[in-house]
């Protein structure tokens, strides 16, 4: 079994966490759970920063929020000197409840409402990352009423295919987000953009999609960004001050997944980077980027109890847990691939296979098909690893069920940063049909 971070099995033969005995916190917090490995949080986020600062290159690391965000990750992020995404009012507001330094946040998003905007321009956000016209249109609008001027991105979509899930792939032509840089779209938004003087255009970003092990296709969006910034500083006098190349490095879910370090990446990207600035006789931009999965998602695991079993006789062994996809609807949204050990006996030899099943009145939730196991009996605690990204920022209420409370462990020390959904948290925004339901 290959153990993340500081998972390793303890004393007492049951899976530890930051110094935590994965069976204490059960008791402690009740099941289903999301247990953070902080100290695996700092080290990524320290492996992508020492990595630029080693090589001289000016930087921001910037903590892509929607992979898990809440006050004490942000706080977090922040103690790790990172910038931070965010994509909507509600992130941005959790931001600005954690005291997240605003001239850090870089504000996303396709669909940015006029108060969002707004909202962004009233608390100074650091920059906006513009993404299409309209928002050109209205940012400029809202920011000549409010008589502020901002900082911006444009994003650009560079028109190539990384090897991912089609729903998490963004840098191909064909796609919602950013100006096509290859039909004069992008081209067009930076001609309007420098002539706005609301605008400062801090440069250029893209973001080519999500869980990829390579750096081919963050070096041939790079390729391709340079040959148009080539043409810009010659044909607009323009030469970016910022280059972010997005987030989308990949991490190990299973052994089918071989994730290059932290460190690879930068370093081969940035080599690359400061090739095409020579090349070009430009100015090496600052280079920003915005890691999301790969800070936070191989530091959480969700232990969960084990309950019902269904045994078709040489079909399955279904093992339901008391979660499923209210908790991790990776599995069901994109055949995402999970491992697992039994907490309380991670070293016992694997008897059978077993396929993990939520307990949501829907066929499709199922965690994990196929997973050797020891016989597992009524109360057991399954441990799920990798699941710290897009696991608690998707969770929902499906079937009306609780979403589960978030826990940091860290040198022998827990700390509930989430508060486990109540019952009459289900019902707090609900009003009745008629006044008198209630009484
Ligand atoms: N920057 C931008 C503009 C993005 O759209 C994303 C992710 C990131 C950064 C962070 O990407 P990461 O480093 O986490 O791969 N729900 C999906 C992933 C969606 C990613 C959306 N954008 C999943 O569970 O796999």
């Amino acid at each position: 079994m290959f153990f993340h971070g500081t998972a390793r099995v303890n004393g007492q033969s049951h899976l530890e966490i930051g110094g935590m005995d994965t069976v204490e916190l059960a008791k402690q917090f009740g099941t289903p759970v999301y247990v953070y490995d902080v100290a695996l949080i700092r080290e990524r986020a320290r492996g992508f920063r020492q990595t630029f600062e080693e090589l001289g290159v000016k930087s921001q690391v910037a903590y892509a929020s929607k992979a898990f965000s809440s006050i004490a990750m942000i706080q977090l992020a922040e103690e790790e000197g990172l910038s931070l995404d965010v994509v909507s009012g509600g992130e941005l507001y959790t931001a600005l409840a954690a005291e997240f330094p605003v001239e850090r946040i870089h504000f996303h998003g396709n669909n940015k409402s006029r108060e969002e905007l707004e909202m962004a321009l009233h608390y100074g956000v650091g920059c906006i990352v513009v993404d299409n016209f309209d928002e050109l249109e209205l940012l400029k609008s809202v920011c000549e009423n409010k008589n502020t001027k901002t900082k911006i991105l444009l994003r650009v979509t560079p028109g190539i295919e990384a090897h991912t899930h089609d729903y998490i792939l963004t840098g191909q032509e064909d796609s919602k987000f950013g100006f096509d840089l290859q039909n004069g779209q992008a081209e067009a938004a930076l001609k309007q953009a420098i002539s706005t003087p609301w605008l400062e255009t801090l440069g250029i970003h893209c973001h080519i999609g999500s869980q990829i092990f390579e750096t081919t296709g963050f070096i041939l969006a790079a390729e391709k960004i340079f040959e148009k910034l080539s043409i810009w500083k010659k044909e607009l006098a323009y030469e970016p001050a910022v280059l972010n190349l997005g987030g989308g490095f990949g991490i190990r879910y299973t052994d089918e997944d071989a994730p290059i370090a932290a460190s690879k990446y930068v370093e081969e990207i940035i080599s690359e980077v400061k090739k095409l600035a020579g090349s070009y006789q430009m100015e090496m931009p600052e280079i920003w980027i915005e890691p999301g999965r790969s800070l936070v998602g191989d530091a959480g695991t969700t232990l969960y109890k084990t309950g019902s079993r269904k045994d078709v006789p040489n079909v399955r062994h279904y093992l339901a847990v008391d979660g499923g996809m209210s908790d991790n609807i990776r599995p069901a949204l994109y055949q995402a691939k999970y491992e697992a050990v039994l907490a309380n006996r991670p070293l016992e030899k694997a008897e059978e296979t077993v396929s993990i099943a939520g307990k949501c009145c829907e066929s499709g939730d199922m965690l994990i098909w196929d997973l050797p196991l020891p016989k597992a009996e009524r109360e057991d605690l399954l441990a799920v690893f990798c699941t710290g990204a897009y696991g608690y920022s998707m969770a929902n209420n499906y079937n009306r069920i609780p979403r589960p409370p978030v826990v940091f462990v860290e040198n022998g020390e827990a700390r509930l940063v989430v508060k486990r959904e109540s019952f009459e948290d289900l019902i707090r925004l609900d009003l009745p049909l008629q006044e008198k339901i209630k009484n």
